[in-house]
């Protein structure tokens, strides 16, 4: 049997059967799923439980992995994968580490990864070990339907525009500030960096709005309150149900998901606070952002 690959959601998100992800892949299989990735930019690979070493030799048929600049999220087995929990090291729950990548209010939280780094990633891969009974899905954004419904009006005059992006510094959003709490003062502080408001996918060519609530702070081109106010009005944008596909996490569920442009995303903290999330992640390492310029 072939590979086959499904649609999930309306703009984003497809499942794919029919490849043991757990053994190594021929050049063929890798060739298709990287098509699929291009296509439907988030994946999902269900009923296979992953080891550590399984979850890192999956992720590194797509690319270079990178791992976590802060060690205490490292996986004691291996430094590519990262441990992504909700409780501490008694079992708590700890707010601060739920909210890696999650937040009660996904207009708040939708970011891709890495974008407070001046290469952002490729993909991430996230494989579930760990889930609530209920609630915790990871929801997507199609942010190249979001930016091709824009009024030309829009579109015009987004084109061009570039933005700052800053993990720890990013005082418009008190939630990333909860996440970054989490992070040490060197990785809080890393350099600010410059992306476009509206990138080009690097292979694909396809735009994408690529500001973000969870880390952008402004948009150069302008004065402060007109900046809050544009951004304001694209994470309402971007927040639309219309573009969203939500993934409801079952035990052996790996998804892929793009950072390039095309997908954000968001966790849900939604789930009875006692109950434990946790989740294994790979990092594949992407290239700069491209601006989109409208002609
Ligand atoms: C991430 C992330 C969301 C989730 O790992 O980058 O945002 O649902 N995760 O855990
Ligand atoms: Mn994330």
């Amino acid at each position: 049997m072939g590979i086959t690959v499904t649609p999930l959601g309306k703009y984003l998100g497809a499942e794919v059967n029919g490849i043991d992800i757990c053994t190594p892949l021929a050049p063929d299989d890798v060739a298709t799923i990287e098509q699929a990735f291009l296509d439907c930019q988030v994946l999902r690979f269900r009923g296979q439980h992953l080891t550590v070493p399984e979850l890192a030799a999956f992720s590194a048929h797509f690319g270079d992995l990178q791992p976590h600049v802060q060690r205490k999220f490292q996986h004691p087995e291996d430094p590519n994968v990262v441990e992504m929990r909700n409780y501490d090291d008694d079992g708590n729950f700890d707010l601060a580490a739920a909210s890696r990548g999650s937040m009660e209010r996904l207009r708040d939280g939708w970011h891709s990864d890495l974008s407070y780094d001046s290469v952002p990633a490729k993909a991430t891969l996230l494989h579930a070990l760990k889930i609530p009974d209920r609630g915790g899905n990871t929801v997507f954004t199609s942010t190249h339907a979001a930016y091709d419904s824009l009024p030309d009006a829009m579109k015009k005059r987004l084109s061009g525009l570039r933005a700052e992006f800053s993990y720890g510094g990013n005082t418009r959003n008190k939630f990333t500030n909860l996440a970054a709490n989490s992070l040490d003062k060197a990785s809080r502080e890393s350099t600010t960096v410059i992306h476009p408001v509206v990138c080009a996918h690097p292979l694909t060519g396809r735009p994408a709005i690529y500001v973000n609530p969870l880390i952008t702070v402004r948009i150069l081109e302008m004065g402060e309150a007109e900046s809050d106010a544009l951004l304001d009005e694209l994470y309402d944008w971007i927040d639309r149900p219309e573009f969203q596909w939500e993934h409801e996490w079952r035990l052996g569920d790996t998804l892929m998901w793009e950072n390039r442009g095309g997908s954000m995303h968001c966790g849900r903290i939604d789930y009875p606070r006692d109950q434990h999330r946790h989740m294994i992640r790979t990092t594949v390492s992407g290239q700069p952002i491209e601006a989109h310029v409208t002609a």
